[in-house]
């Protein structure tokens, strides 16, 4: 007699909170700068492009890393606004890769619960990706799990400008009084509405900028620079990043008791 079959369920394995990590005081929204792909496959004498397919696994990992570890939201900086500006090659890889990457792992985010959002002007990526997108984002919308949000052709001054015009706008129609603009109004108009700000921002590869990401949302962020470059991030190195957040003294402008 055949035995029934069973449907493949995922691995249950969850990774534990490393000992050194206080769970009652990780960051609510990590974000990171994923940079450094050239630079791996340049030392290993590859094609840049290798870099960038490592680094896809290095976000798979990062991605479960910050759910098991109980993350609210990971926000992850793929494409900026200005990497269109290299070889057309290099960028048609880069779109073919998000769009191979994303069809393949669409069942297992769904899985995992994760709600994942594609943040920047979707508008110029390939209709095909922008397709994909569009599935991936409505059907995880209503996931419990981990905030996911890709920056693809994500820059924060467009975004800026973006949520201006869209104030200006209502302005022009009569249905907002320019004094009432606030930050709130403003937030509620950049990509990453709904989201609270990231608490702690990552950045590969040992470059110390912020290459036009999230410049409003990173307004009070603790930032954690490391030299290992993306495709080489593992569950150490975040946890690095986490524990040099956790010995941080948070201030927002203000004074320590007993200051
Ligand atoms: C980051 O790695 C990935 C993208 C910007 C798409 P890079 O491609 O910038 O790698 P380096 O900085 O040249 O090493
Ligand atoms: C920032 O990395 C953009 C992404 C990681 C997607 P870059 O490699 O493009 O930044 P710069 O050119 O070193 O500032
Ligand atoms: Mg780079």
């Amino acid at each position: 007699m055949s035995r029934p079959q069973v449907a493949a369920a995922r691995p249950s394995t969850r990774t534990a909170l490393p000992a050194c990590l206080d769970s009652g005081r990780l960051p609510a929204h990590v974000a990171v700068i994923m940079d450094g792909n050239g630079r791996w496959a340049n030392q290993r004498g590859l094609p840049r492009v290798m870099g960038h397919r490592q680094g896809v696994e290095a976000l798979k990992r990062t991605l479960r890393l910050c759910s098991d570890w109980g993350i609210g939201t990971l926000t992850a900086y793929a494409f900026s606004t200005e990497n269109w500006s290299r070889p057309g090659e290099e960028v048609s890889f880069l779109m073919t890769l998000f769009e191979q990457v994303l069809a393949r792992e669409l069942e297992a985010l769904q899985q995992e619960q994760v709600r994942i959002r594609f943040l920047g002007d979707l508008s110029a990526l390939p209709d095909g990706l922008q397709a994909l997108i569009a599935e991936a984002t409505k059907r995880s919308a209503a996931n419990s799990g981990i905030h996911f949000n890709v920056c693809t052709n994500y820059g924060s001054r467009s975004e800026l400008v973006h949520a201006t015009r869209a104030l200006a706008r209502r302005v022009h129609a009569g249905e907002l009084d320019p004094e009432a603009i606030d930050e709130n109004l403003l937030a509620a108009e950049l990509h990453t509405s709904g989201e609270v700000d990231p608490d702690l921002l990552i950045r590969t590869s040992g470059e110390h900028r912020l290459s036009n990401f999230l410049l409003w949302q990173l307004a009070y962020a603790e930032i954690h620079v490391t030299d290992v470059l993306w495709p080489d991030f593992d569950a150490e190195a975040l946890t690095l990043a986490l524990q040099d957040f956790q010995g941080r003294q948070r201030r927002f402008g203000g004074v320590e008791a007993g200051e």
